[in-house]
């Protein structure tokens, strides 16, 4: 896969990004005003860069945790699995949670964390999502806030990879076969 040669053409440069985050940040503070609980909770590996942008954004006291959970499809049926790989070093009991993903597709892995999140009781939970996808939803979900709704293109930079490679782009690009 990584042999079929590509170019990575710019969608959102560095600089909307960053006042799209700085936008995020002040509407999470203004949900989260007075919390001295709030965990920020990254679904690795995807979503580093925009947790390491948006918790420095954030007038909160915050601390920060990661999870990693991997999705894989299952031919034999049309619901996919999510395994945990990684879970999170603290308990979140009582808790203000705000679990931040990169990218919302099907909703699986979001619905998945959100669920056994839950199931662990905190006082609030809520997400946020760098980039949605709206038309290839399977589960019906949503993040609490979005960065940015793209069409259906394979995108990766700003912490997003394919094949493992470009997440150090500082830009979102979307993949382009040559
Ligand atoms: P979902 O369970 O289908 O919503 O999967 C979401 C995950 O798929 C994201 O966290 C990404 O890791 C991955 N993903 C979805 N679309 C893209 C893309 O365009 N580029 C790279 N990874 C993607
Ligand atoms: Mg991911």
């Amino acid at each position: 896969m990584t042999e079929r040669a590509y170019v990575v053409d710019q969608m959102i440069s560095a600089k909307t990004i960053a006042a799209r985050v700085e936008a995020l940040a002040r509407e999470i503070e203004a949900a989260f005003a007075g919390t001295d609980k709030l965990i920020v909770v990254g679904l690795l590996r995807g979503s580093f860069v925009f947790i390491a942008d948006l918790v420095r954004e954030l007038a909160l006291p915050v601390e920060v945790d990661f999870l990693e959970a991997s999705s894989y499809g299952n031919a034999m049926e049309s619901a996919r699995e999510v395994r945990i790989l990684k879970d999170l070093r603290g308990e979140i009991a009582g808790r203000d949670v705000l679990v931040v993903e990169d990218i919302v597709d099907t909703g699986f892995t979001l619905s998945h964390v959100v669920t056994l999140l839950r199931n662990r009781e905190p006082r609030r939970l809520e997400t946020i999502a760098l980039l949605d996808k709206p038309s290839r939803r399977e589960v019906p979900i949503r993040a609490t806030w979005t960065g940015f709704e793209i069409p259906d293109e394979f995108v990766v930079g700003y912490g997003i990879d394919f094949a493992q490679r470009n997440r150090n782009l500082p830009y979102i690009g979307k993949v382009r076969f040559t």
